[in-house]
């Protein structure tokens, strides 16, 4: 796992090399190889001056081994406990050595990888493409274990590290790590980086970290100083309102190591720092976030959901038709990943405004120093606005984003349809209209697929993929790889009503609706939305997405099932919106009143007042915990039957789906590790789900096949 290599002036270079595994992780080898490498630096104290520590890989180093993280049970905690202790003690032993330790970091250094560089004395960093620096442990629930909080601490100040690496868990380019004190030097160039770090260790063969001198102090005060004191009581405040309530333990975990452990020597510090994370390690939530945010994510960008056969396609050059808000978003983004975009609308004024709003964000990104002048124009310049259609002659892939009109959209394909190249794949960004009837407009429907995109396109991650009967798998591939070439993430699920996301997300919306019908206090409902977990609570996320438009699709969907011959379950949420709508008129923000009241500006002002007698409310109270357990329970009871249905095909589309798409809360890892993970797992959520049921409507029974997964002991995989 380590290589060892003297030089002539007596500095050793480790270079980490895991011979089992693409990257270097904190497992069981690398551990026993690492406390060995200690011992014997100890023992040849005498002939070395320096220690260079660096990979063989391209990663420095990539952080804990999650493998074996994610498995730890509450039994687990002394064997967490023992193995984080000692990790912290060799670090320890590392950076007390008494010759010069320089970590020459290479590529990422994330989590542990950059734990062990904090023990060096001295930082120099490789300016990679790609390489990030930072601790993102709370982005998965956890906390830097292997000294990462106490380290910071102690070298950035409590707020320091906490704002700018332990709390979001930043990953910083080098550049960004430098400024902030994160490294000390950055080298552009390969070979000077062991060079570089020999050089220092010569310049300073008496290094010592600064914490091991005498009278240090932590910058920026300690809880022990007064004025320091009298802030502090604002730190967890602050965390609360951040987290409006969320049951994420990490952040807490992280505040509490931080100011704990800057009041203590450092040892004891490690033991505080090691109790917090042991607690997080083997909590549920840990393992919720790890699941969804590493290993599903992991799943989906190796293209688990993607046909095996199709060769990897790189757009080339795009159509985008339409440039209203969606379609002057997705060309900026495919501008962004270096794809030419031909920007078409009804006239070259709305073309042309299309573009605009591509100018606008990179003035942003250059006015804050985030890209070059040189790198905006490059991609403003490869946006072409037009209102003629021979322009889109010789583009690999078309996106239509016109507006919601299944006869609008059939007519604009067939306006390009001989244009484009043969093979070319066509692709709407409709939001509710099924693709398969959509592709009944085109020649050549194998070529056929929806693409949907989240608004605002510049910032949300997410990409639905819909995947009509006709489409060919050549088709789903080159959507998936245009997905991934812009740097979104993409899902893939099958053509029906609302596809995945937008279907969900109304059971939650309508739970939420229907608690205002049956007179809960619509404040108590809003908070429980946001206790849950949900980034808007839902009647305000409502009255965004306009009352008039679930109402529309019910008719519509409703219309459907009865002329199927099924029957229709009526919702407690339809006479709400019903009544909103036809007798209050209130439809939503864009119309100035909806569940909430909004000045002329557009901007909230309070709870309609009026909802209290047209509904009712504050006459009705239900516990707090079915309020919450009402709206999580709806999406993943709809979730299943999604699977059930052949809407979804994979568990990680699921969960990254509803996370990144609908806001679905980030702690419980996603729809389905939701299910998973509830108290009790599958038999748990069933009995709970049929509690629900048996109180709030059949909306919550659990489906036969998630009953019989509860009774043959298995998880939703
Ligand atoms: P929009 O109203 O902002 O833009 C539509 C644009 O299409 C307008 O600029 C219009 O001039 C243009 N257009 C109309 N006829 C055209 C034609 N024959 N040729 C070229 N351009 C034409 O609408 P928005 O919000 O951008 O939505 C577009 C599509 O994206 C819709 O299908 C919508 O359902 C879907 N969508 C919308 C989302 C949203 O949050 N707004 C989210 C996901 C999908």
């Amino acid at each position: 796992m380590f290589r060892w290599e003297t030089d002539a002036d007596g500095i050793v270079t480790l270079t980490m090399d895991d011979p089992n595994q693409s990257a270097n992780t904190m497992n069981d080898l690398f551990r026993t190889s690492f406390h060995e490498t200690i011992e014997r630096l100890e023992s040849e104290k005498d002939s070395i001056t320096g220690v260079v520590v660096t990979s063989a890989k391209k990663t420095f180093f990539a952080g804990g081994d999650l493998d074996l993280l994610i498995k730890a049970t509450k039994a687990d905690a002394p064997k967490v406990w023992e193995n984080v202790t000692n990790m912290k003690a060799d670090l320890r032993r590392l950076e007390q050595l008494g010759r010069p330790v320089v970590a020459a970091i290479n590529g990422a250094a994330l989590g542990g990888g950059y734990e062990i560089a904090l023990a060096c004395h001295h930082r120099v960093a490789l300016d990679a493409k790609g390489s990030q620096i930072g601790l993102p442990e709370v982005t998965l629930g956890l906390l830097p274990g292997g000294g990462g909080v106490t380290r910071t601490v102690r070298k950035f100040g409590i707020q320091n590290a906490l704002l700018n690496i332990l709390l979001q868990g930043q990953r910083h380019k080098p550049a960004k790590a430098l400024e902030l004190g994160m490294i000390d030097e950055l080298v552009t160039d390969a070979d000077e980086l062991v060079a570089k770090a020999k050089e220092w260790i010569k310049a300073n063969p008496d290094a010592v970290q600064p914490w091991d001198v005498k009278g240090y102090k932590i910058p920026g005060g300690t809880p022990s100083n007064p004025s320091f004191a009298a802030n502090l009581p604002a730190f967890p405040a602050n965390l609360r309102k951040q987290l409006k309530g969320a049951p994420m333990p990490a952040p807490r975990n992280i505040l509490a190591a931080a100011v704990e452990g800057a009041q203590v020597d450092i040892d004891t510090a490690f033991q505080v720092e090691g109790r917090y994370f042991v607690e997080l390690v083997t909590g549920q939530v840990s393992k919720n976030m790890t699941k969804a945010f590493f290993f599903d994510l992991q799943a989906i960008n190796k293209g688990k959901s993607r046909p095996d056969g199709p060769e990897k396609y790189t757009a080339q050059k795009v159509a985008v038709l339409g440039a209203g808000m969606m379609g002057a978003g997705i060309a900026y983004s495919s501008a962004r990943a270096g794809i030419e975009v031909v920007l078409k609308d009804v006239s070259l004024e709305a073309a042309e405004k299309g573009k605009a709003y591509s100018k606008k964000i990179l003035d942003k990104a250059v006015s804050r120093g985030k890209m070059t002048q040189e790198k905006a124009d490059e991609v403003l310049a490869r946006i072409t606005p037009t209102d003629k259609a021979e322009d889109v002659e010789g583009v690999d892939m078309v996106i239509e984003a016109v507006f919601e009109s299944p006869e609008l959209k059939k007519k604009v394909f067939q306006e390009i349809e001989d244009l484009v190249l043969p093979d070319a794949l066509l692709a709407s960004n409709t939001s509710t209209l099924p693709i398969t009837d959509l592709a009944t407009g085109v020649k050549r429907d194998a070529d056929f697929i929806g693409l949907h995109f989240f608004s605002p396109v510049d910032k949300m991650p997410l990409v639905e993929i819909v995947v009509g009967e006709k489409t060919s798998d050549e088709a789903l591939a080159k959507a998936f790889d245009y997905t991934l070439q812009i740097k979104k993430t993409p899902i893939v699920v099958n053509d029906s009503r609302g596809f995945f996301t937008s279907r969900v997300i109304g059971t939650f919306l309508n739970e939420a609706i229907a608690m205002v019908g049956e007179g809960i206090e619509p404040a108590s409902i809003e908070q429980a939305g946001a206790q849950a977990g949900y980034p808007a609570p839902p009647l305000q996320l409502m009255d965004e997405l306009t009352l008039t438009l679930p109402q529309k699709i019910r008719k519509e969907t409703k219309a459907a099932i009865l002329a199927a011959g099924k029957e229709w379950p009526e919702h407690g949420s339809e006479s709400v919106v019903d009544r909103m709508v036809d007798e209050f008129d209130r439809k939503g923000r864009s119309s100035g009143a909806g569940f909430y009241e909004y000045d002329e500006d557009g901007k909230r002002t309070g709870i309609w007042p009026g909802l209290r007698s047209a509904f009712n409310s504050g006459s009705t109270e239900i516990p707090f915990e079915d309020m919450k357990e009402r709206m999580l329970f709806a999406e993943a009871v709809d979730t299943v039957r999604c699977f059930d249905e052949g809407v979804l095909r994979t568990v990680p589309d699921a969960n990254i789906g509803s996370i990144f798409g609908i806001g679905f809360p980030p702690w419980t890892g996603g729809v389905i590790q939701y299910i998973n993970g509830y108290p009790g797992g599958l038999p748990g959520f069933v009995g709970r789900a049929n509690e629900l049921a048996d109180k709030y409507g059949e909306q919550f029974r659990p489906p036969a096949s998630l009953v019989e997964k509860a009774k043959n002991g298995e998880t939703f995989e």
